[in-house]
């Protein structure tokens, strides 16, 4: 995906790798989103491809509607000690404005640099977030 420029989309539209994007958003009920940490945020390439999704689809609908009502998770993965703990904080507040039911649920994964995970537990707790995700997800189908 190009960098988001309104005059690269208004000369070239929305790149064929975005709209196949789109489609997956639409394709499913809920998200889940890791980061790594870049500076105490989350990357700059997942803000990228969150401004490419919210652009408008083939078929006029606003890219926005993807992430309303759309249940999210997010989690990150850093080997600083605090496993990128700040790029969760600010992906929430943009998944949040964007419509999306974030759960409270989230994890940070603390590794050392070979790739070891710094926390025995950490598994468990991934699945755990996993879970919530997909059990918030099915009663809402539901309802
Ligand atoms: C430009 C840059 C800034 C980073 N800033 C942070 C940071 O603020 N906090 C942190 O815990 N890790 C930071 N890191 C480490 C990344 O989180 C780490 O590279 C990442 O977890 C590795 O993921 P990857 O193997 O998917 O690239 C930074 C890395 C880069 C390249």
């Amino acid at each position: 995906m190009p960098l988001y420029d309104g005059d690269f989309e208004q000369t070239h539209g929305v790149p064929d790798n975005v709209k196949r994007l789109q489609q997956v958003f639409a394709e499913h009920a809920a998200l889940l989103i890791a980061s790594p940490e870049h500076n105490g945020g989350y990357t700059a390439s997942l803000k990228n491809a969150i401004d490419w999704i919210s652009r408008p689809r083939e078929n006029g609908d606003p890219g926005v509607r993807l992430f309303a009502s759309k249940v999210a998770a997010v989690m990150s993965a850093s080997p600083g000690p605090m496993g990128g703990l700040r790029s969760m904080l600010g992906m929430r507040g943009v998944l949040e404005k964007l419509g999306a039911v974030v759960i409270p649920q989230g994890f940070s994964l603390g590794f050392e640099k070979d790739g070891t995970l710094a926390d025995a537990k950490a598994d468990a707790e991934v699945r755990t977030v996993g879970a919530g995700l997909v059990d918030v997800a099915r009663r809402l189908a539901r309802s």
